[in-house]
């Protein structure tokens, strides 16, 4: 079967660990952002083969999706590009930066969706030793932001909830096909940029989440998605939902040491 996978959102966090750990695995990888320069150093680290695309350009995604099936193909896809701006209340959020967020989250994803399904149909028709079709598989990246409103969600919420919705959609509509739609909606994961987006730069705050606690690291997500794609083909883990163990929800993140009960507690 052919194990060449495309992942977006390739140049930093979730998405370069992403490819770190399925180029280790043995799969070719197309990594996919907007950053040239991170993604040449990620390409001769790992053999992936760059592709520079902003996802909210629908031509960009186009030519990708021609360069992605010129190149080889591809059997996987997994859509992680994203990310938040802002913890404004509703009633003060800015639209442009909602819009922003929808752009990426919510339209990039199905772009790039709607142009790689031809390439991934494309390689589910190869059977090989006798089978009558291959597998493709696609991967969705949401978050537990995606599952549950907080205060402050606002944009990031509502673009989540909907990239959740779409992969619901998805999967019914891709349903007699050999492709698979699995989501993976991770909780508090302490990557480089993330909360420093969020925060429109601030620094000094950005660490504030992942302190006195163990978050999740890239490493951590990246193991657990690409599991999903090793898996027997036809098994399909819709929802994979992930958080650090210090995290029981959105709302609680338990910091200070962990510590097993005492039998009065
Ligand atoms: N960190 C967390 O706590 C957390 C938790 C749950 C879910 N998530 C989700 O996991 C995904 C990855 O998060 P992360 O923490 O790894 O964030 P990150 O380090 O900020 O990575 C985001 C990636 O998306 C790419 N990207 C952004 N806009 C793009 C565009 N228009 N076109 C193409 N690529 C674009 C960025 O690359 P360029 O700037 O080079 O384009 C970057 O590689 C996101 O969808 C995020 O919402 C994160």
């Amino acid at each position: 079967m052919l194990k060449r996978v495309v992942v977006t959102g390739a140049s930093s966090g979730i998405g370069a660990a992403t490819v770190r750990r399925f180029a280790e695995l043995g799969w070719q990888v197309v990594a996919v952002a907007r950053r040239a320069d991170r993604l040449r150093e990620l390409a001769d680290e790992t053999g992936a083969h760059a592709i520079v695309c902003d996802i909210t350009d629908e031509e960009a995604v186009r030519r990708m999706a021609a360069e992605v099936a010129e190149t080889g193909g591809a059997s996987a896809l997994v859509n992680n590009a994203g990310g938040a701006i802002g913890t404004d209340s509703v009633e003060a959020s800015d639209n442009d930066e909602w819009r922003s967020m929808f752009e990426v989250n919510v339209l990039g994803l199905r772009s790039v969706t709607a142009a790689l399904l031809p390439v991934l149909r494309e390689a589910t028709r190869a059977g090989e030793g006798g089978a009558k079709h291959g597998w493709a598989s696609i991967l969705n990246l949401t978050s537990t932001a995606g599952l549950a409103a907080y205060p402050g969600g606002g944009g990031y919420n509502a673009a989540k909830y909907a990239a959740h919705a779409v992969t619901e959609v998805l999967r019914f509509e891709l349903a007699g096909e050999p492709i698979r739609v699995m989501e993976l909606a991770p909780g508090l994961v302490h990557t480089e940029e993330f909360t420093l987006n969020r925060l429109r730069g601030d620094a000094e705050n950005a660490e504030k989440p992942y302190e006195n606690l163990i978050p999740l690291t890239a490493e951590d997500v990246a193991q657990v998605l690409v599991g999903a794609f090793e898996q027997p083909p036809h098994v399909n883990q819709d929802l994979i939902v992930i958080r650090p163990v210090a995290q029981s929800s959105v709302f609680h993140a338990h910091r200070g040491p962990l510590a097993a009960k005492t039998q009065e507690q």
